[in-house]
């Protein structure tokens, strides 16, 4: 049986993964030339896919590079213990110099070697006194540099979900990191999260104390072009010719969001394998959007119990509308929005929720399937 060459929903690499070509030039040369960066987009871009494929050009170079997700750092312990064992885990080197180091460190620790699995499995127990693991916490920001300078090696830390560090402590975190980030001579630094607003908040305001601290990079939708060569690729290695009509007609419709077009064709491509088809049809796009929008049902329901009042009449107004600036006197008047305040407020619940993002200067509500949705509810 073949499988759906149309993935999402995870971290896509090799074959899954389309274009990017200059991101990834960039980011690598920045990185390798020592600038910390912070990597600014809505959700579902690609920023986690786009990370991992710089980190294998890095590793070209001889660089470590150490992955952190800080999702399930839910707390302080928690986060020390990822951070540990991530840096552990770099792959590049020999894993014995990174654990002796930590081992000189922060001596009291369990540490559990588990070499038999794929990826050298590392599990590190810190004490658990709340002195202990600020102590700890204090000495692990400084193993980058120390493990950089043991292996006479440039180092990369990469920060995924970094918004995550807001929940745990006030700013004493994001005060620590920025001191170190300051004295690390042999260490780069990248910080993205899936939470636009939090990152936002961290580092573009003056009084926290990660401001500016990296080079900002917006990363924003695929190419038209990229897209189209990838997607005609892909039906073409299963026998399905994608006309550029058609791909274009597609691409119209997700307006080129990695994730949502990647959904969408893999629908389509589900329907040419079932159907024998040799060829795209225009039918088949609005079959496969049907089928995206009876399967996402569920899902909508509740985004949409999410909101309530203003909210969901703005939700509404943006989903029916072409006007782009909806805080323009005319649009708040002829969806009855109230005031530029309340329209303010909408946003703020709205972005923070994740149903609406801001593209380049304008809002838009995030998922184009959302907004088909929400227009034939009313
Ligand atoms: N370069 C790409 N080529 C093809 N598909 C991509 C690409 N980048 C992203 N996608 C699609 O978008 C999905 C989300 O990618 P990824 O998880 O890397 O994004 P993200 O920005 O890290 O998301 P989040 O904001 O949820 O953390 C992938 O599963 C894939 O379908
Ligand atoms: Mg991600």
């Amino acid at each position: 049986m073949k499988t759906n060459p149309f993935v999402f929903g995870t971290v896509v690499s090799d074959e899954n993964f389309a274009g990017r070509e200059n991101e990834i030039n960039e980011l690598t040369r920045d990185l390798a030339g020592k600038t910390s960066l912070i990597i600014f987009s809505p959700r579902r871009y690609g920023k986690t896919s786009l990370m991992f494929k710089v980190m294998d050009e890095l590793r070209k170079q001889d660089i470590v590079c150490v992955y952190v997700d800080l999702y399930p750092a839910v707390t302080k312990e928690k986060f020390a213990n990822i951070l540990a064992s991530s840096i552990a885990q770099a792959k590049s080197g020999k894993l014995d110099d990174i654990v002796q180091i930590i081992k000189e460190l922060i001596p009291p620790i369990k540490l559990t070697v588990r070499p038999e699995e794929v990826d050298v499995g590392i599990e590190l127990e810190l004490s658990k006194g709340k002195e202990d693991i600020d102590a700890n916490l204090t000495k692990l920001y400084d193993l980058p540099e120390r493990v950089a300078k043991k292996m006479k090696k440039k180092l990369v830390v990469v920060f995924d979900e970094f918004q995550e560090i807001t929940k745990l402590d006030g700013q004493e975190i994001e005060t620590n990191i920025r001191s170190k980030l300051q004295q690390h001579k042999n260490v780069s630094y990248v910080f993205m999260g899936s939470q636009r607003h939090l990152l936002n908040q961290m580092f573009n305001d003056k009084n926290r104390p990660l401001y500016r601290a990296g080079k900002p990079f917006n990363l924003s939708r695929l190419s038209e072009d990229e897209f189209s060569q990838f997607i005609k690729e892909r039906f073409k290695a299963d026998g399905i010719n994608a006309s550029k009509e058609v791909i274009s007609q597609i691409l119209a419709l997700t307006q080129c969001h990695p994730y949502y077009t990647q959904q969408l064709c893999h629908e389509i491509w589900n329907q040419c394998i079932s159907q024998e088809k040799k060829n795209v049809e225009e039918s088949d796009i609005e079959q496969a959007k049907e089928q995206v929008l009876k399967n996402q049902n569920y899902a909508y329901t509740s985004m949409w119990d999410s909101t309530k009042g203003k909210q969901r009449a703005l939700l509404h107004a943006m989903a029916i509308s072409d006007e782009k600036n909806i805080f323009s006197t005319d649009f708040r008047e002829k969806y009855r929005l109230g005031a530029s305040s309340t329209v303010a407020r909408a946003v703020e619940y709205l972005e923070k929720k994740g149903l609406i993002e801001k593209d380049s200067s304008d809002y838009v509500i995030s998922d184009a399937f959302f907004q088909e949705w929400i227009k034939r509810i009313s």
